[in-house]
């Protein structure tokens, strides 16, 4: 959550949040530029000329070693540091700073061959082999010993080095295997188990063992939700995401703790994946033990909204962080190899990807990676320095990002104020999404993105906060099918309503409580007081049904939705919109509900996209919000606030066509002036220090 006017009570933003660490790597001035640096792959001829290349694109911080670890110790107890320490030397010396990786984010090939126990498995049994990377379980405690002792073995070996300036632990944790199934992971699992719920009858109470005969006698006979011949038990799915995502969590805490102590002034990060299609680490969870939030985002090919996809993902990233600047620590020059239709950046698209993200609250931009590969896995994927060399129209932007970020110096450590929050939660996440629901199709992150992209098509400034966080700045909050949900969270939710702001809560929310117990009485159970309305039975449809839902006021017109209907009842609600047909025809689809001088709205459908532009517009002038300004379709704007009351209006142009704003003061970029009229180039960016 953003530190804001509208916000008063929220967090400071804070540049010690732990340990007496500074938040931000040590020494870096101005904005962040640079990328993952894997001198290892090159001769000393190109290391030679990678340190010039740098100096010449403005590089100030790489991050180094990541996948380092069997170069760095070849055979076990044999290092080799001669390269990574000239490498620091003169990356120091060229006034680049280092984010120097634990290197453990891929075991090396004589650690998996003598230590095959430590290889991770699919919940078939399948063991994950080597030859890739990340073929580790983060519980096996033979593969913790050997990760430890490499951070011990780095952080003793830099501790001084003047080039370190933050440290990156393994790298995206989690990424590769989300879920370990390993015995390994079955007996932590299971410790796990034993401290959360105590006793044995406590977890078979929460669990529901008393349906299909699953009643456990002792810890000792749990295991994690291996393939079975039906549906395992939601409850033990569910504990065993929130167990995986603890324990890869405490890989991490364990490597922080190893480091803190041999460098206690060096601030700790990991990089995280807080973008579509990664749910398997609860972000929110671990945001605490990080000195700097670190994020990757990459594009998707197939995705024509991939540029609001990439908002999302900024402001989630924000949030989990607190409102506090975080670092992109990686995204892509052009196109990735790992997609299955890969696609090259259109001129412009880089950039304006990287200052989307400084945006949105980055003030750091970085790349994977500084040099593109000439062998291996990612070969095809680009980077700063691509195989072409110079004369290509890659470098020519990576040259004039650097030139662009030096430019924006003046915007490092302001931030965005929100005066719209989006509630998003990772447990809510995985549990609706677990089998054996009403249907297979509901799919979270798409309801939460469907509304985000007609908050970001209104130029609206919106933090994506957990459902805990503080809410009372707000004028509007959006809860998202929030199926599971704690009775704090929901009151936290109710609270905003109760003091006068608006809140829109979709279908399929206030389900279960945190053990996935359905909340008796009625549906939405925990928001069914807050929104007036009881619904008895839910509709789901056919992949080629469609209902037409019928408006008035705010919400006037007929559209259509698909895939979740309910059959709700008013109890003290009003209907915003009723069913034109099927089954619930003449029943309410969308409903507000009066509460104190607020105001709560209810959909129990799921809208398409008229529909959700319909519903987002009504709930915005149910509580006065409009965007930051007026903008053309496709036109980006964001402001960031400096703690000196300056403010740079960010705008975007993702369109073909020249736009024009209201906009006043000087572009950072161009140098030039505008007064009143701001009209910005297909494609280009503006961003104006305003007057
Ligand atoms: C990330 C990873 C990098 C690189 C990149 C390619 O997931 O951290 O090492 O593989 O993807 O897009």
């Amino acid at each position: 959550m953003a530190l804001t006017d509208a916000n008063p009570s929220a967090t400071p933003v804070s540049s010690t949040p732990l340990g007496g660490v500074a938040g931000w790597p040590t020494g870096l001035t101005g904005l962040g530029y640079g990328g993952d640096y894997n001198p290892e792959q090159w001769p000393q001829a190109t290391r030679l000329e990678d340190v010039e290349m740098m100096i010449e694109a403005g590089v100030n911080i790489v991050s180094v070693a990541i996948f380092a670890w069997a170069t760095l110790e070849p055979d076990e107890g044999q290092y080799e540091f001669g390269w990574l320490d000239e490498m620091m030397d003169r990356l120091h010396a060229a006034g680049i700073r280092v984010a120097l990786a634990t290197a453990t984010a891929s075991p090396p090939p004589w650690l998996t061959a003598r230590h095959p126990e430590i290889l991770p498995q699919l919940a078939d049994g399948t063991v994950l082999g080597q030859g890739g990377r990340q073929s580790y379980a983060v519980t096996h405690p033979v593969f913790r010993q050997y990760a430890l002792t490499m951070a011990t073995v780095m952080a003793e070996r830099y501790k001084d080095h003047p080039a370190l300036a933050l440290w990156h632990v393994d790298n995206e944790i989690g990424c590769h295997v989300p879920r370990d199934y390993s015995d390994a992971a079955a007996s932590a699992f299971r410790s796990w188990l034993a401290e959360r719920y105590g006793s044995i009858d406590a977890l078979n109470e929460a669990w529901g063992t008393a349906f299909w005969s699953q009643r456990y006698s002792a810890f000792e006979d749990i295991l994690p939700p291996r393939t079975a011949p039906t549906y395992a038990n939601p409850t033990q799915q569910l504990d065993f995401d929130r167990f995986s995502s603890r324990a890869l969590l405490g890989y991490y805490q364990d490597l922080r703790d190893t480091l803190r102590a041999i460098t206690p002034d060096v601030p700790i990060t990991t990089n995280f994946m807080a973008s579509t299609g990664t749910k398997g680490m609860d972000y929110f969870d671990w945001a605490a033990e990080l000195d700097v939030i670190s994020n990757d985002h990459y594009t998707g090919a197939d995705n024509d909204d991939r540029h609001i996809e990439l908002a999302f993902s900024a402001d989630l990233t924000r949030g989990i962080g607190g409102g506090r600047p975080w670092i992109l620590m990686e995204h892509s020059t052009s196109a990735v190899n790992w997609q299955p239709r890969n696609r090259t950046k259109a001129p412009g698209e880089m950039l304006r990807n990287s200052l989307a993200h400084v945006a949105r609250g980055a003030d750091s931009v970085m790349f994977f990676q500084w040099r593109q590969s000439a062998a291996g896995a990612e070969k095809f994927h680009s980077a700063m320095v691509p195989h072409a060399g110079r004369d290509s129209d890659v470098w020519a932007n990576t040259v004039a990002l650097g030139q662009a970020l030096r430019d924006l110096a003046p915007v490092q450590g302001s931030t965005v104020r929100s005066r719209v929050a989006m509630v998003f939660d990772y447990e809510a996440w995985w549990a609706s999404e677990l089998d054996s629901h009403p249907t297979q199709e509901l799919r979270y992150l798409d309801q939460a993105q469907a509304l985000y992209k007609q908050l970001w098509l209104r130029g609206v400034s919106t933090d994506v906060v957990h459902p805990g966080a503080d809410l009372s700045g707000y004028d509007l909050v959006i809860v998202p099918t929030l199926y599971l949900v704690s009775d704090a969270d929901a009151a936290n939710v109710a609270a905003v309503a109760e003091r006068g702001g608006t809140v829109l809560v979709t279908y399929f929310s206030g389900i279960v409580t945190p053990e996935d117990h359905v909340r008796l009485g009625g549906y939405p159970g925990a928001f069914r007081d807050l929104l007036g309305v009881r619904t008895e039975e839910f509709y789901t449809l056919q992949a080629t049904e469609t209902v037409t839902v019928s408006g008035g006021g705010p919400l006037a017109g007929t559209y259509s939705a698909d895939l979740w209907t309910e059959k709700t009842h008013l109890t003290g609600a009003q209907a915003v919109a009723v069913h034109d047909d099927g089954a619930l025809a003449g029943l309410p689809a969308v409903t507000r509900n009066a509460v104190g001088s607020g105001s709560a709205w209810y959909s129990a459908t799921r809208f398409e996209e008229a529909g959700t532009a319909a519903l987002v517009e009504a709930v915005l002038a149910d509580a006065g919000v409009t965007g930051e300004i007026e903008a053309p379709a496709g036109v980006e704007v964001v402001r960031r606030h400096g703690a000196d009351g300056a403010s740079f209006l960010f705008v975007l142009n993702h369109t073909d066509a020249e736009a024009s704003v209201k906009a006043s003061g000087l572009d950072l970029l161009t140098g030039s002036t505008a007064t009143g009229d701001l009209t910005i180039a297909p494609g280009a960016v503006a961003v104006i220090q305003e007057s």
